[in-house]
């Protein structure tokens, strides 16, 4: 990759800070950036910071403009660029980069109530920018709003014509218009089904990018590299050398303000359906026939579609009650602000899958997540099968262990290979190691997910986005427990989970394996 020319309007004394991780910068855009919920949470905490983000390093220049849409009447250019001073105040540029920055290609625009003129409103106003800018008409649409007006936003800007790819007045230049929402894509999959079916009224499948944050990790996309480029492991990537697989996805912290939103959502909803889900078809797809964005999501849909129906002897619930994290008291789910006292909303769960295809079929795939636990940590561990025949008891060294991969998704991004060494000296002694590779010791800095993906979605590609398909099928493979009719069982915040999810893994002879100590 070279780096592109500055292009005319190109901001004068920025310019691309020192290349991290010896990557070649280069630019990217034109276009404009339509930020509806512009003044919202998630704007301010990930959309307009990973934004000054590649501003900073050069990975965007000045004809990325931002406008920022919301119901605020009071709101103008001049205070919208103030909240989007202090949304970036402390990332890293200095305030009068920032200034001249913010002056030249941030704007605001009000939806009032979000009637048909207010949007004919809103295409008047990106026209007008875009000529005073001279920028083409490339668009990113970005719903950052609840989940319950994307149907009327997404019509409202069909309606307004802005769902199209404009062309050029010769009728030769195609420009992109693309649409970027949040989950949740639906609250099951009924709902998911509508929603997808609204979206493809107004939208080409080609032009929608579904945001799962999990895909723009670091470590996440990794998994496809050392999955397909190394072939030592994708050689025992299989029924025969697996014995079974555990991923986890575990947090410390509680729902933080959210009680209304996970009053609705559970744990399930919340994290197993998007986050899970695409954990598990990435560890458990075949090897796509390229590695493309169509290609990987043909067998990530394959993946989930052969995950057998979930039965409910298969599933544990749980809801944390009062505990200790690092060493500091934490209430229970029921007596945080706004949730109810006899809640039954599941903050853990915890499931065991089986894989119906020729790869996987007889390897439990065992996947969890939890608020209020131990540890905050996401890692999928893969655990090989026994040696058939332990010779070593005679000598002195009963313990069987098996040989694992630990691949750490967050915080200690990497992975560590358990194998047998022999202790020197006599007498016999075997002793479990790590042969481990940490990102950190490596890397000087991964990026934030939002940065990746936000830029993905202004190159056009879609392969760390979620396709209609993927949503649908997840939603498909987690339906037999959204009913809320399981038993909910308590488990201390500051623990693993409930007793029953170690009960879960000992029946089939398993265990978590909970903590990763460097030796
Ligand atoms: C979000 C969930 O999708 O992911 C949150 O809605 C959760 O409840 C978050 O806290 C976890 O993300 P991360 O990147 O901190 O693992």
């Amino acid at each position: 990759m070279a780096t592109k020319a500055a292009r005319p309007g190109r901001m004068r004394g920025v310019e691309p800070r020192d290349e991290r991780n010896g990557q070649t910068r280069q630019t990217h855009g034109p276009c404009t950036f339509v930020v509806f919920g512009g003044t919202g949470d998630l704007a301010k905490r990930k959309i307009l910071p990973a934004l000054s983000r590649l501003r900073l390093e050069g990975f965007i220049d000045d004809d990325c403009t931002i406008i920022g849409v919301a119901r605020d009447t009071g709101m103008d250019d001049v205070k919208y660029r103030d909240v989007v001073r202090q949304a970036i105040e402390d990332d890293g540029m200095s305030p009068k980069e920032i200034d001249r920055w913010i002056e030249t290609t941030v704007f605001f625009q009000s939806i009032g109530k979000s009637a048909p003129e207010d949007f004919a409103a809103l295409a008047s106003r990106i026209e007008a920018v875009e000529r005073e800018r001279q920028q083409p008409p490339n668009r990113v649409f970005y719903l950052a709003l609840p989940p319950n007006v994307f149907p009327a936003t997404i019509e409202a800007l069909a309606h307004a014509g802005l769902s199209r790819n404009v062309t050029g007045p010769d009728n030769g230049t195609k420009y992109w218009t693309r649409l970027v929402i949040e989950k949740p894509f639906g609250h099951d999959l009924q709902s998911a089904i509508a929603l997808n079916q609204l979206i493809h009224r107004c939208f080409d499948e080609s032009q929608v990018y579904r945001i799962d944050h999990y895909l723009g990790k670091e470590t996440v996309q990794n998994l496809l590299i050392f999955r397909f480029a190394n072939s030592v492991f994708e050689s025992l990537w299989n029924r025969d050398h697996v014995e079974s697989v555990q991923i986890t996805v575990a947090e410390e912290l509680g729902v933080e303000g959210r009680a209304p939103y996970y009053e609705q959502s559970g744990a399930v909803r919340d994290i197993l359906q998007n986050h899970g889900a695409q954990l598990i078809a990435l560890v458990a797809m075949e090897v796509p026939a390229m590695m493309n964005a169509e290609f990987i999501r043909q067998e990530k849909v394959k993946a989930l579609r052969s995950v057998r129906a979930i039965t409910p002897k298969n599933v544990v619930l749980g809801q944390y009650t009062h505990g200790e994290i690092n060493d500091h008291s934490v209430p229970g789910y029921r007596e945080e602000p706004g949730v109810a006292a006899t809640s039954r909303t599941e903050t853990f769960a915890a499931v065991r899958l089986e894989i119906d295809s020729w790869r996987w079929q007889g390897v439990p795939f065992f996947l969890r997540t939890g608020k209020r636990m131990k540890k905050r940590v996401t890692e999928i561990v893969v655990k090989f099968r026994r040696p058939p025949v332990w010779m070593f008891t005679p000598l002195g060294a009963p313990d069987l262990h098996r040989n694992a991969l630990r691949l750490t998704i967050q915080p200690d991004e990497g992975f560590a290979l358990y194998f047998h060494i022999k202790a020197p000296g006599k007498p016999l002694k075997l002793e479990r190691l790590p042969l481990d590779f940490f990102y950190k010791e490596r890397f000087t800095e991964l990026p934030e997910a939002y940065q990746t993906l936000l830029l993905d979605v202004i190159d056009g590609d879609q392969t760390l986005f979620v396709h209609a398909d993927e949503v649908e099928a997840a939603w498909r493979l987690f339906s037999p427990i959204l009913d809320n009719t399981l038993a909910v069982s308590f488990y201390a915040a500051g623990s693993w989970g409930p007793k029953e999810s170690d009960d879960l893994l000992q029946r089939s002879g398993q265990k978590w394996s909970n903590e990763y100590r460097r030796e």
